[in-house]
């Protein structure tokens, strides 16, 4: 089988949230003296009213997410703070962000793509990490996958009677640097990376976050389940509303329509529950 038929079988099946298939090396083991976290369970459904503001302690990184090494050593904790500053905002994290090294994927990366859009938003899309054309302009979802994502957003707004545009929302990833060939970030990037992503939704307060895919659901709930299960309902990132729908790439594939529909339902979904 050709390396691009099993590129492609694999990416269907991390679209199905089908994560755990065993290379004959396994590159993350559990240590010996601390087994694998179990996957946190989904929080119950969030009911629409005023959201509070997460507690400091809540910043932690989900516990399925807790640092290892690809040969099973657990990491140092990196060098960031595990709660969010006070009065913290995205500019700050920029500059905490700096030149970034704090882990493997600086290496390949061009420029570190931090996020985009209004910063005053009810509603922040996360993604996975930079693509290619991200990665040369430094901006999230500018490619094929961003321009679909654009046009569902912008779409799918106009058609519901919402008046916003892409250009209302703000939209990030998990990484923030994007990782070679583009494949999934480890758990220990995520993790790493995580702590910006979660800095940079206490800065927002969104009404809502939409995850774009697995890893974005991971990251946010701490849970291995796949998009086709957690999508279409309601979850919770500490005390925001979260709303897992199809990453756009996985729609750019001919072999799912109905996932279309299903994401259009979704959206429909989020921002119905934001903007009405
Ligand atoms: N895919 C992502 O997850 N993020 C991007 O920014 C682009 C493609």
């Amino acid at each position: 089988m050709s390396q691009d038929a099993i590129a492609q079988i694999l990416a269907y099946y991390r679209d199905l949230g089908i994560k755990d298939i065993y290379r004959r090396t396994p590159t993350v083991l559990p240590s010996a003296s601390q087994p694998a976290a179990k996957p946190a369970l989904p929080p119950p459904p969030p009911q629409p009213t005023p959201q509070s503001l997460p507690t400091p302690q809540s910043l932690s990184a989900p516990q399925s997410l807790q640092s290892r090494g690809r040969e099973g050593a657990v990491l140092l904790p990196p060098e960031l703070p595990t709660m969010a500053p006070a009065n913290d905002t995205l500019e700050k994290i920029i500059a905490d962000i700096g030149d970034c090294r704090r882990c493997r994927l600086c290496e390949a990366r061009n420029k570190i793509v931090f996020g985009s859009g209004n910063p005053n938003t009810k509603i922040v899309f996360v993604g996975e990490g930079p693509g290619e054309d991200e990665d040369i302009q430094g901006l999230p979802f500018v490619g094929r996958a961003g321009q679909l994502l654009t046009a569902m957003i912008d779409n799918t707004a106009k058609k519901e009677g919402i008046p916003i545009t892409r250009a209302d929302v703000y939209i990030c990833n998990v990484v923030k640097c994007r990782p070679p060939k583009n494949r999934t970030p480890e758990p220990d990037e995520m993790e790493i990376c995580g702590q910006f992503l979660f800095r940079q939704l206490l800065a927002i307060k969104p009404k809502a976050i939409c995850a774009l895919g697995s890893t974005a659901a991971k990251a946010l709930l701490g849970t291995k389940d796949g998009v086709m299960k957690l999508r279409g309902k309601w979850h919770k990132w500490r005390d925001i509303p979260v709303m897992v729908t199809y990453h756009p790439s996985y729609l750019l594939r001919p072999y799912n329509q109905n996932a279309k529909r299903e994401s259009w339902e979704d959206l429909k979904k989020v921002l119905h529950f934001v903007y009405n």
